[in-house]
């Protein structure tokens, strides 16, 4: 199986995804948070930081793209081609209401006489600058049958992976992903698909699988991931015993809680990012739900930290 890690924004930036490749790895490709190019700006400081392949070593990072312009487009990928990057993704899936009223994300999908020109234009020079381009995408913005006319417009263009999150914007991220049209996709897309959407460990991968008559190959994780590090090393067969390592994951905790108090301050701000895995990682702990809270409620290091030992 062919493992991909989900971009989350807030979490899987560079300091999570070097921490995450020395601990656990066996990641075949990361996408990183979406850079949104502006008038005269490719990428902020802070998007390049992100991809800045000093920032990257040894991990295999596509840049993403969210944008409804061919021209920001590509100028964010002249940028990202100085850095050395061959591929980038594009964003047709965030279902942000600012994001999505601006015509970017999945907000693009509905207008798709803008999006075919979109791509007419990305795509040339995508094959003319031999720059590899995928599209992560959803089913559609109001409704899921939106998706039979896109995938006929992604079928005329050479995508390098069609990484489908099968939902619809209005979806955001809840439900049961609509496994129907992903299966529609799988015999009728003439581009390389992922599969993205709601595997939080083995079963649920394995309910997929039935569900589609077929084994996806390339499978991109995002909340499973995060919420368990071994997902894909269990996935993958690396990992087959049932006990979780608590020492490894303390120390790839550690990785990431240093690396943050090296780029940030005060307290408060370190912490919050420490938070939010932990709205993930507490399901790790099952029973320990008073230790957690004081976790979560920590509002300085010490604090923080003595919340950790009574975890530990
Ligand atoms: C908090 C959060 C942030 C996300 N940020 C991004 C992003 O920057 N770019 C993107 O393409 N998808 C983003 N996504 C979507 C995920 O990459 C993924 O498609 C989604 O979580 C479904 O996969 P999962 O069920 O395995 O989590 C985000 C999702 C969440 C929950």
């Amino acid at each position: 199986m062919i493992l991909y890690f989900a971009p989350l924004e807030g979490i899987t930036g560079y300091i999570y995804r070097n921490a995450y490749e020395k601990y656990y790895g066996h990641i075949d490709k990361y996408l990183a948070l979406f850079m949104s190019p502006a008038d005269n700006c490719a990428m902020n400081s802070k998007e390049r930081k992100d991809v800045l392949p000093e920032n990257n070593v040894g991990i295999t990072l596509v840049p993403q793209i969210l944008t409804c312009k061919s021209k920001h487009f590509i100028d964010a990928v002249q940028e990202l081609q100085t850095m050395g990057y061959t591929e980038v993704n594009l964003n047709l899936g965030c279902p942000s209401g600012t994001v999505c009223a601006k015509g970017k994300g999945a907000g693009f999908l509905p207008e798709t006489d803008k999006l075919h020109a979109f791509l007419e234009e990305i795509y040339s020079f995508g094959n003319v600058n031999n720059v590899a381009i995928s599209i992560k995408t959803r089913l559609g913005y109001y409704d899921a049958e939106e998706f039979t006319d896109l995938l006929s417009i992604f079928n005329e263009y050479p995508i390098k992976e069609l990484i489908i999150h099968p939902r619809i914007r209005n979806d955001y991220y809840k439900g049961e992903p609509r496994l129907t049209f992903y299966k529609y996709a799988m015999e009728h897309s003439k581009n390389q698909l992922v599969y993205n959407g709601n595997v939080f460990d083995e079963s649920d991968f394995a309910s997929i699988s039935a569900q589609l008559e077929n084994k996806p190959r390339h499978v991109m994780l995002g909340r499973g991931l995060i919420s368990n590090p071994e997902l894909a090393t269990k996935l993958n067969g690396v990992i087959r015993e049932n006990l979780f390592d608590y020492k490894r994951f303390f120390e790839f905790h550690d990785c990431i809680y240093q690396s943050y108090k090296e780029i940030m301050s005060p307290d408060i701000h370190v912490l919050y990012r420490m938070k939010e895995l932990w709205t993930y990682w507490k399901t790790l702990f099952p029973g320990c739900e008073r230790e957690i809270k004081h976790v979560l409620k920590a509002k300085k290091y010490v604090e923080y930290e003595s919340a950790l030992r009574q975890l530990k």
